[in-house]
């Protein structure tokens, strides 16, 4: 059986993750705000294991769904269809993009809490924040590869951690487990695992995830844990 992704968000992220996956063998169902039409060119260059949909039918179509869109408070993902499953979102916090929220610059919550919060029967879990889109083709390598490059991932669930673990190793990663959501704010932008994404090894990542400190009016102050 094929395993289907849906996946929200046809940028950067979205539309190379939608490459790595289908090179190993999933099929993709792909959405952006604009509508189906306007993936006509990406879908096509994707080829037939791809197609483009509304968000929600994405979702609706997903085994498990990933969302590439950065977060917003006022929900815009289509939670009903979202229900039950595992949710990857790759959102980094960016306020130079978003706007402060200032839910998160104060400590009280993380962005992906917040996304868990909006799809409150989802699993979300926090993933590929720290890798620059190209560069899940660039750093990729097989499993044992000395000094493989790794990635975090953070989730209430595990196992949406689980499946986060097997997809990084099947897309070519390295898996340091930084659950649960509340100390997702250690992977985030302007943190040591943050500055080092051009590369690091699993030990060098989770020595990273332990450095790393409150930024004030970035990410969270502490994982209240
Ligand atoms: N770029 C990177 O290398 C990178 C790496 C790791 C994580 N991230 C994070 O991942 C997220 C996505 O980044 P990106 O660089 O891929 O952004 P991007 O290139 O701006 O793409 C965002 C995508 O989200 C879609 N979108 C926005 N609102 C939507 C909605 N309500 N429903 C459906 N689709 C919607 C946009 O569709 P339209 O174009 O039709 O509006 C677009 O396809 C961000 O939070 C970013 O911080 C980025």
């Amino acid at each position: 059986m094929v395993t289907t992704i849906g996946i929200i968000g046809a940028g950067e992220v979205g539309s190379q993750l939608a490459r790595a996956v289908i090179r190993n063998g999933y099929q993709v169902v792909i959405a952006n705000s604009r509508g189906p039409e306007t993936l006509a060119r990406l879908v096509a260059e994707l080829g037939p294991a791809a197609r483009a949909a509304t968000a929600a039918d994405a979702a609706a179509a997903g085994d498990f769904v990933i969302i590439a869109v950065p977060l917003k408070l006022d929900n815009d993902m289509p939670t009903p269809q979202l229900a039950g499953k595992i949710v990857l979102d790759t959102n980094n916090y960016m306020p130079w993009r978003d706007g402060h929220y200032e839910v998160v610059d104060s400590g009280e919550k993380t962005v992906h809490e917040i996304r868990q919060e909006q799809l409150p029967t989802s699993k979300v879990a926090k993933a590929f924040t720290h890798i620059q889109a190209p560069r899940l083709f660039l750093s990729a390598s097989p499993a044992g590869t000395p000094g493989r490059h790794a990635l975090s991932v953070s989730s209430d669930f595990p196992e949406a951690v689980e499946l986060v673990t097997r997809l990084y190793d099947q897309l070519g990663f390295d898996t340091v487990d930084n659950s649960p959501l509340s100390a997702s704010w250690r992977s985030g932008p302007g943190q040591p695992a943050w500055n080092a994404h051009a590369h690091q090894t699993r030990d060098q990542l989770a020595a990273n995830l332990a450095a790393a400190r409150p930024l004030g009016t970035r990410e969270n102050h502490d994982d209240r844990q």
